[in-house]
């Protein structure tokens, strides 16, 4: 029985001592006990960073200022289009919106505040056009309690380091200035170009600008690795071709995990891994894949593949009747990269 003993209202927080309320509530829900090596904000710069108010959502209880009594809960709404990478006239697109780092205070869980701040979280995402909420969560009960249904596939595929050393090895780097926002755009511009190779077309994907991925590179704990073959085209005169790129880790999520990547040759950035396997001493990585991958690329990961597994991409509500077999053909022809998904 949940009951809501007080009035509450729903606010963005803003200023410097709104915004530390927010992350404090966000910590302690969501890293008990965790070391904090860096702020949870940098963690998702597009939704938690100070030039994004409009993205939290937090409830606070009627006349108490959040400086004195905190927030009770928070989540965030990121507005995304999913599309067609090549973006042709007359591909579908739809609106998403992402819902993410979902915490009520530790004192105040059970009492009903987020069924109620999901309920304020549907009606802007209406308001804004949403054709559906997606999010990413161990918490099956929870949200399946809270209409949600798991939806799109993705594989992920444990590949054995001693089979991914037949594949050879390429050359492989770790280009300077990423952590900082200094990658030449050619180099961002190819890889989401790569991103968008070797997939069955059409191959749906959450759009994202160039700046907006210079943003998400910065994210602490994150590994980018670039690389090419021996005879290439390259990205600009003067720089290094780049056939292929891998991101591993994001944060405190995906370590060791490889959640977003791009190539021309699956066999090139199947040699990169194991290098990168090598490096770290492990025996095994994991690499997640779009179901929508061709079917020459699929086998080739199957050669030096210890394991795989299809889950369901993500948990999603759809929120309009007539758009809902869009939602859910893009989610299956297409993916959604572990940098989009928060
Ligand atoms: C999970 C969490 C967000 C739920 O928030 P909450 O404010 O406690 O949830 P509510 O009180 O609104 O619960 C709504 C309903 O879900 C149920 N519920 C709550 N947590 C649940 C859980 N972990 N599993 C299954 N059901 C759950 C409640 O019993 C309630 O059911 P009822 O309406 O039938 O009585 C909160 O417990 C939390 O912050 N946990 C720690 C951080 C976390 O795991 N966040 C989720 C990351 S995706």
């Amino acid at each position: 029985m949940t009951s809501i003993i007080a009035d509450y209202e729903f606010i963005k927080p803003s200023g410097s001592k709104q915004l530390a309320a927010r992350d404090r509530l966000l910590v302690e829900s969501l890293r008990p006990g965790k070391p904090e090596n860096y702020p949870i904000a940098a963690e998702y710069p597009l939704v938690l960073g100070p030039a994004m108010p409009e993205n939290s959502i937090c409830v606070t209880r009627k006349g108490v200022s959040p400086e004195d009594g905190g927030f009770l809960a928070h989540a965030n709404l990121w507005m995304r289009k999913m599309a067609a990478g090549e973006s042709r006239a007359g591909m579908p697109v739809v609106k998403l919106a992402l819902v993410g780092n979902v915490a009520t205070d530790k004192n105040e869980q059970g009492k009903g505040w987020m069924r109620t701040l999901l309920g304020e979280i549907e009606r802007e995402a209406r308001a804004k056009g949403a054709d559906a909420i997606l999010l990413w969560s161990d918490l099956a009960a929870f949200y399946a309690k809270m209409g949600f249904e798991p939806g799109g596939s993705e594989f992920r595929i444990m590949l054995s380091a001693k089979e991914l050393r037949r594949c050879g090895r390429p050359m492989l780097w770790v280009p300077d200035g990423y952590r900082t926002g200094q990658l030449p755009v050619e180099m961002i511009q190819r890889m989401l170009q790569l991103r968008s190779m070797g997939f069955n077309s059409p191959f749906f994907q959450v759009e994202r600008s160039v700046e907006e991925f210079v943003e998400l590179l910065k994210i602490p704990e994150l590994a980018l690795f670039v690389g090419h073959g021996e005879s290439t085209g390259t990205t600009a005169p003067g720089l290094r071709p780049v056939d292929f790129f891998f991101v591993v880790g994001k944060g405190m999520d995906m370590q060791g995990v490889i959640h977003e990547w791009g190539t021309i040759d699956m066999n090139l950035l199947m040699g990169a891994a194991g290098v990168v396997a090598e490096h770290g001493e492990l025996d095994e990585i994991m690499i997640l894949v779009p179901p929508a991958i061709k079917s020459a690329r699929i086998a080739a990961l199957h050669r030096a593949s210890k394991r795989i597994e299809q889950h369901a991409m993500a948990w999603v509500k759809p929120l309009n009747p007539e758009t809902k077999p869009l939602v859910e053909r893009m989610l299956h022809e297409g993916f959604i990269w572990g940098l989009d998904s928060i």
